[in-house]
């Protein structure tokens, strides 16, 4: 069978697959028709988040049998269109979200120490010591907004140091919630009390923008991180609520278009500490995400039940 992979994954699942006996081509980097022409004759896909996984992909790919996600957000693809093409869309969910979890975690101190910011100014020659004093986490409000794997892994971290935790998930039980030590509550007293406000949510049509201009002012000083995706906090306010001190700083490791913009505001703003799309950029989290979707590009080829799907 031809697996074709668009964006780069660990080769422990390129090994795997070709291993198992698969045609295995990588191309990235590809967009338009160069992509289309690429996929023309795959049987599976695999992606990160970089490919556009259009109805118009699935037209140019009529072989194509499973798209496979390596990792966990699938909002790069139409899963109507795949589900009109009779494709299996596949990801792994469980093999990054350690290391989104650590991301956030490191965003956080990043934010609260301005060590990004420390770091530039000491490098170009600059002891600006004084210019700098910090937030603790210890003893503050964490406000995690969407409690599923990677949020619960954030909490069980920053409560253990020492940070108190609330949480908006309107999916799940309060008695789920408190077992991690976190208050259920509602977003609006989720934002009013948090001093640090971390979302972990898909990017769906619900929660496309749900962190804007009435919601960061509703905060009132404090920081946000994003390691989840770009466009759940809305880019323009963030930007604005930073510049006017509404916000004290952000940490955003995602963004709605990417790569970002070196235009865009988030960009441009001083106390926005931004990463490309790290979150999952570990050794052991890619080589777990290309092995699990390599193991389930070949369920799929075999008929046999393919996880996560
Ligand atoms: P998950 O599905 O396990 O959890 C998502 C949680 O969000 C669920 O508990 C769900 O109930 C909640 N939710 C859904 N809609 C909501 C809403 N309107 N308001 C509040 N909560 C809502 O997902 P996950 O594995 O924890 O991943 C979370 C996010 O992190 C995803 O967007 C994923 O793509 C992203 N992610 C990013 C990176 C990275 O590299 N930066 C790495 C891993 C995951
Ligand atoms: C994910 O949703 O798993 C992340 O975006 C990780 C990635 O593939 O970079």
């Amino acid at each position: 069978m031809k697996v074709v992979i668009t964006d780069p994954i660990d080769d422990a699942g390129i090994e795997r697959l070709r291993k198992s006996g698969h045609d295995v081509e990588t191309a990235y980097d590809l967009t338009g028709e160069s992509l289309r022409s690429a996929v023309g004759d795959a049987n599976a896909l695999i992606v990160r988040s970089g490919t556009e996984v259009t109805d118009g992909l699935f037209e140019a790919a009529p072989d194509l049998v499973i798209v496979g996600r390596a990792g966990i957000g699938v909002d790069n693809i139409d899963i109507d269109a795949a589900t009109d093409h009779g494709v299996i869309v596949a990801n792994a969910p469980e093999g990054n979200v350690r290391a989104a979890a650590e991301h956030t975690v490191a965003m956080a101190f990043a934010a609260a120490r301005s060590i990004p910011q420390a770091h530039a100014r000491l490098k170009a020659g600059e002891w600006a010591k004084s210019d700098y004093l910090g937030t603790e986490l210890n003893g503050k409000i964490l406000g995690i907004v969407g409690l599923g794997r990677v949020g619960q892994e954030v909490a069980k971290r920053l409560d253990g140091l020492g940070m108190d935790l609330v949480a908006y998930d309107p999916y799940i039980s309060q008695e789920r919630a408190g077992r991690l030590g976190a208050e259920l509550v509602e977003l609006d007293a989720c934002l009013e009390s948090a001093d640090f406000l971390t979302v972990h949510t898909p990017l769906t049509p619900e929660t496309e923008n749900m962190i804007s201009t009435d919601e960061l002012d509703l905060m009132g000083g404090g920081f946000v991180i994003n390691c989840a995706r770009g466009g759940v906090v809305d880019e323009d306010a963030l930007a604005a609520a930073v510049e006017r001190g509404t916000l004290d700083g952000a940490a955003i490791d995602v963004f709605a278009e990417e790569p970002v913009s070196p235009d865009s505001p988030l960009v441009d703003v001083d106390e926005v500490i931004v990463t490309p799309h790290l979150g999952a950029s570990t050794e052991a989290a890619q080589e777990n995400v290309a092995t699990s979707i390599a193991d389930q590009v070949d369920a799929a080829f075999a008929g046999e039940p393919v996880m996560n799907a």
